[in-house]
């Protein structure tokens, strides 16, 4: 592939436009006597296979029982074939997928697999090979059904945070992994994609990754370098197409009784857009019987009392927060701002008990480090802030019952920081508007999230 392509122009640029301010002295709100952490250095990944062999293995959740294996080849000759099957070495089936490639500047990308498999069954281990060769890989796919457990890391990065970011996300089991936006943090040095691709193999070839854009990964200037998304497109590609969307940089899939809806917050979302439209149409057509969560993901937040990025998640917020309350969103996500941070259920800069609980998990581990201040004073809505690298889990009981916990990066240990009880606002009577003596399907929730008593 191609040589490491640095110019120090884009450097100075991307200083100025994308480094978050990093505050020298540390507002200390959760934990007094915890030290801050500081950045560490990036890790680069290189490739140990040959060029034929697959490398970058990483896999989504496609349509219904579909999975897409995705993955990376130097040889051009390199088909785009999966062999899979439930136990070791022994593929009984064989699926054909697509291709492309991409050039930026002087890099030209390997061949990018893309693969659909399937139908698959619900809670099984399937066996496969990338390319007829290589080593094999081997995933478990999500249960149909609850409990289910998600892992959600914003900004993730490259890094040596990162690195024991994803081991604790390794090291106790989940089904599907959720990333809010900024990836690979390769700001146009496209190698840096690849080597991201191989850091993360690990996990991303045995548990589905569903992730959404971030501001790293415009990779766009003015007039020289017009095509936004080159890259994160070209390689994680995600089920848009399967949700009725038109583009990559927004989507929506069911998963175990949960509705959950990537936004873009690096595109068009005004009233008339076509991402707006889309959203829409998707909210309408929620069967809340049938998946009683529903959870968004986006990069910039639309809630955030840190120093860094505010107001940055303002118009968005202004254009779709009405209709995601009118749905009964139950959780945002969002990353961008380098810190975790809990709000309670909030509509409209106002505490609202059926409006989304808003949450900031931008804490990966990415190399600019983490944003150290939040506002003073406090905001009331702000439930729990801290600015440490870490990443969390959100494991669905049941239709009405979740458990959220985040856990911050201790060295090699990784501490519970934070958990809550949430409860979905899927049967809230209050919530839509269901007085007594009328039909309702399940008991009321009258608080909507109860500090865990466990
Ligand atoms: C990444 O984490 C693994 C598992 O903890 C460790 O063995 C490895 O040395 C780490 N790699 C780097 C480059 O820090
Ligand atoms: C982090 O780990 C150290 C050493 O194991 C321990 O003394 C400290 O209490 C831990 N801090 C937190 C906040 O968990
Ligand atoms: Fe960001």
């Amino acid at each position: 592939m191609a040589k490491l392509w640095s110019p120090a122009a884009f450097r100075v640029l991307l200083t100025i436009c994308c480094v978050p301010q990093i505050m020298p002295h540390s507002h200390v709100s959760a934990e007094e006597y915890y030290i801050r952490q500081p950045p560490r250095s990036v890790i680069q990944t290189p490739n140990k296979r040959s060029e034929s062999d697959p490398q970058q293995v990483h896999i989504s959740l496609a349509a219904k029982d579909y999975i897409r294996v995705s993955w990376i080849t130097d040889d051009k000759e390199a088909e785009s074939v999966v062999e899979y099957g439930k136990l070791p070495g022994r593929y009984n089936t064989v699926a054909t997928g697509e291709h492309t490639s991409y050039q930026f500047f002087f890099y030209k990308s390997g061949k990018i697999h893309h693969v659909k498999i399937g139908p698959l069954e619900p809670a099984t281990t399937y066996y496969y090979r990338c390319g007829g060769r290589g080593p094999e890989f081997s995933f478990k796919m999500p249960p149909a059904n609850f409990p289910i457990e998600f892992a959600i890391v914003g900004d993730l990065g490259q890094t040596e945070w990162t690195n024991s970011t994803l081991d604790h996300v390794g090291s106790k089991d989940y089904d599907v992994f959720l990333l809010p936006g900024d990836l690979s943090y390769a700001d146009f040095q496209q190698p840096l994609w690849d080597s991201f691709g191989r850091l993360v193999e690990p996990y991303a070839s045995s548990r589905p990754w569903m992730v959404t854009e971030g501001n790293h990964e415009i990779e766009s200037i003015p007039i020289i370098l017009p095509h936004a998304f080159k890259a994160y497109n070209a390689r994680w590609l995600m089920p848009y197409e399967e949700s009725g969307s038109s583009s990559n940089l927004y989507y929506s899939f069911d998963i175990a009784g949960a509705h959950i809806i990537m936004l873009g917050s690096y595109t068009d979302f005004d009233e008339d857009s076509a991402q707006y439209k889309w959203l829409k149409a998707d909210l309408a057509k929620i069967n809340r019987k049938k998946t009683p969560w529903i959870f968004v993901l986006l990069h910039a937040p639309w809630y955030n009392t840190n120093t860094a990025h505010q107001g940055e998640g303002e118009s968005m917020r202004n254009s779709m927060e009405e209709l995601l309350y009118n749905a009964r969103v139950d959780v945002v996500f969002a990353g961008h701002v380098h810190a975790y941070e809990r709000f309670t259920r909030i509509y409209d800069n106002k505490a609202d008990p059926c409006g989304p609980i808003y949450i900031t998990i931008g804490d990966g581990g990415n190399r600019e480090g983490l944003a150290l201040e939040f506002k003073e004073p406090k905001s009331p809505l702000s439930m729990f802030q801290e600015s440490s690298f870490g990443h969390a889990r959100l494991k669905i009981l049941d239709e009405t019952r979740a458990h959220w916990s985040w856990y911050r990066n201790n060295d090699s240990d990784a501490v519970i920081a934070d958990e809550v009880r949430l409860e979905s606002l899927s049967t809230s009577k209050q919530c839509w508007g269901i007085t007594d003596g009328q039909e309702s399907s399940s008991s009321s929730s009258s608080s909507s999230v109860t500090k865990d008593e466990l």
